[in-house]
């Protein structure tokens, strides 16, 4: 079965073609970041706009670098769901176009499974396994079950994980996004430079929630009330003492995590599953004999393959989506 997967939930423009659920024909991203950079963030108004100016062409290139046409397409499926609501609209209102037009079933599908699953179409994990979803947006420490069976276990209780690699970034003027700009830097940094917050006492009720408002706003205030221009102060040592209570925040309840399920399989989703710190960390738990999967970069963020892909699960049960599903902006069931 090849499907066509759609994705504009947040500031990238893409299409994918993927056979069979793992065989990625194509995989077309078509990013705004450079547009949104003079604001120093993503403008909602601003990325519904550009997707609606380009998501005819990025359909396009998509089909044609599978070296297809619109007919060999046997279903489509598209981002609903969580994500920026104008933004969503688009990416859904195309795709139910297209669809509706070619009349072949048509799925809406959950952003954040869909980062889950980016890493199974590379390294096939056997249910159940550990998933790691760590983006802009998003912070979920969860079981995953099935492909549509996700038991929630921690998440995020203020900042995602990737918005306060950004915020730091930009409070510091290093550039956007700030996530790459800080992994890039911490390189040549040294990570006990500065002593930022770790994991916060545990949190008995929730064990596996994180905080990163307290680590972010200690960074931030190292700017406004230490910064002198002493030879420790450089924005490497800033970014490798940050990353290293960021990665260290998460891992963690990481570890609480899989030694209270006893789960002996982990999968790491999304845009900061490329962060070279958090990569080597939990590939180092592979000595304990557990299974560590990441996708590859080029998977890790916001991309329509893992849509196409997750949609495969779906529509071999026969579970497609009617016409009149909306996009919701919130994490739903
Ligand atoms: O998954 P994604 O493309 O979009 C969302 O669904 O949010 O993730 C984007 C996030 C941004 O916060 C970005 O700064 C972060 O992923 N990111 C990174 C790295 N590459 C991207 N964070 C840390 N290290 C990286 N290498
Ligand atoms: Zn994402």
């Amino acid at each position: 079965m090849t499907i066509l997967g759609i994705e504009t939930s947040c500031d990238e423009c893409s299409a994918a073609v993927v056979r069979d659920g793992t065989e990625i024909l194509s995989n077309i991203i078509a990013t705004q970041i450079e547009l949104h950079k003079p604001y120093l963030g993503v403008v909602p108004e601003l990325a519904s706009r550009l997707h609606t100016e380009w998501i005819g062409q990025v359909v396009s290139a998509a089909i044609a670098g599978a070296d297809m046409k619109v007919d060999d397409i046997d279903a489509i499926a598209v981002t609903n769901r969580p994500g920026l609501l104008g933004a969503l609209l688009v990416g859904l209102n195309f795709a139910k176009g297209l669809a509706a037009s070619r009349g072949i079933p048509f799925i809406g599908i959950d952003h954040i499974r869909a980062h889950l699953y980016a890493s199974q179409m590379e390294h096939p994990l056997e249910y159940p396994y550990m998933g790691i979803l760590v983006s802009g947006g998003h912070t979920v420490i969860c079981k995953v079950l099935g492909y549509d069976e996700i038991e929630v276990l921690g998440t995020t209780i203020d900042d995602a994980i990737g918005e306060a690699f950004d915020k730091v970034a930009k409070h510091y003027d290093l550039g956007y996004p700030g996530g790459v700009i800080i992994d890039r830097l911490a390189k040549n940094g040294d990570s006990h430079a500065y002593l930022f917050p770790g994991p916060s006492l545990d949190r008995t009720e929730h064990p596996y929630d994180v905080s990163y408002s307290g680590l972010k706003t200690a960074v931030i205030n190292q700017k406004e009330k230490f910064w002198n221009g002493t030879s420790v102060q450089t924005p490497e040592n800033l970014a490798a003492s940050f990353q290293r209570s960021a990665v260290g925040i998460l891992m963690k309840r990481v570890m609480k995590a899989l030694e209270d399920t006893g789960l002996t399989r982990l999968a790491a989703g999304g845009g900061v599953a490329a962060n070279s710190l958090l990569r080597s960390e939990l590939s180092a738990l592979e000595k304990n004999g557990l299974t560590v999967a990441f996708p590859s970069m080029k998977l890790c963020t916001d991309n329509a393959a893992m849509v196409a892909g997750l949609a495969y699960e779906y529509l071999r049960d026969g579970r497609a989506s009617g016409f009149d599903i909306g996009a919701s902006p919130r994490v739903t069931a």
